[in-house]
């Protein structure tokens, strides 16, 4: 029997400067999908490996309701046995209902022998957000299925810009394991900012995409400056300061809260540099009773959503 099994990344949402906007595919973690015909007219989750605590039901789970508005979109109503395997833990911050909703999408559309484009699978997919954090923003799915960094400009239609990074980038991911629920971290957030704060935003954002264009990491350094989303969610990331304070005082190009949090990254064009972050962000919570996990990797590779051979 026909089986397809499919991978997609881990992401860094915002990418700090740009909420719901921009975000970054990373490489070595992320969640697998496997769908295969199960002769019936219903879709069924027959397994989640690692993600003892998501939904079975079909209508609760992001991958099952991304594939069913595919179905819907065909009027193809053949049932799939869809596995999922996650593989990194949800409320991290680094889009793990988008990694799931991403490789759903990619998987299926595969499976199908590409009936959708890659804007339609960046919609399809952000339904799953809808469902998890009650907003269709792509801004984790995008690059989840796409790879790299990328500007999502509007969502309706889906309007994606591939943004350049400059070579030798290296991101450095702290997570401090506690979960933070995007819908609550969503919540905390303002509804309404003021002209001087969206100024400032907008004169970043826009001296962001011209620091990738031009290579100028002292401008990218400059930039990545989050007015909207960090004052309000650092509240909810245990020394946060503290944190900050490490990455910088070992020259961080940057620094910033990944998505909804608790995960926050770090940039740097020295591996050497990148190690002394990691080692600097996680000796804040050493003797403390919260755990970390912390990665490193290198920007020349992100490559999205692909298919794999084994589940
Ligand atoms: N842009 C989203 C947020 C990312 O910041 O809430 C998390 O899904």
């Amino acid at each position: 029997m026909k089986k397809v099994c499919g991978f997609a990344p881990a992401s860094i949402g915002n990418f700090c400067v740009g909420f719901d906007v921009l975000g970054l595919a990373l490489e070595s973690i992320g969640d697998k999908v496997e769908v295969s015909l199960n002769g019936t007219d219903t879709n069924r989750i027959t397994q989640i490996v690692n993600g003892e605590n998501l939904p079975m039901s079909i209508d609760k789970n992001c991958c099952s309701v991304v594939i069913r508005k595919m179905q819907e979109a065909l009027g193809n109503f053949r049932g799939l046995d869809i596995r999922i395997h996650k593989g990194f833990e949800s409320g991290s911050g680094l889009g793990s209902s988008s990694a799931s909703s991403a490789a759903a999408a990619f998987t299926y559309n595969e499976f199908l022998g590409k009936s959708f484009s890659d804007n339609e699978l960046v919609a399809f997919a952000a339904e799953g957000e809808r469902l998890a954090s009650g907003t269709a923003h792509a801004d984790n799915v995008a690059p989840a299925l796409l790879g790299g960094l990328v500007l999502v400009r509007d969502n309706n239609p889906i309007d994606i810009i591939r943004l350049p990074i400059p070579k030798g980038l290296f991101v450095v991911i702290l997570f401090p394991k506690i979960v933070v629920n995007t819908k609550d971290s969503r919540s905390v957030m303002q509804q309404n900012i003021s002209l001087q704060t969206a100024t400032n935003q907008w004169a970043n954002m826009g001296a962001l995409v011209a620091s990738l264009y031009q290579n100028d990491l002292s401008l990218l350094s400059r930039a990545m400056v989050d007015e909207v989303a960090e004052p309000a969610r650092a509240l909810l990331i245990p020394k946060f300061e503290e944190i900050k304070a490490a990455a910088k005082q070992n020259d961080a190009i940057s620094f910033g809260i990944s998505g909804s949090g608790p995960s926050v990254f770090a940039l740097t064009d020295n591996i050497t540099q990148a190690k002394k972050i990691q080692e600097a962000m996680k000796q804040v919570f050493y003797n403390t009773s919260i755990d970390t996990m912390s990665l490193i990797e290198s920007l020349a590779n992100n490559k999205g959503a692909r298919l794999v051979d084994t589940f």
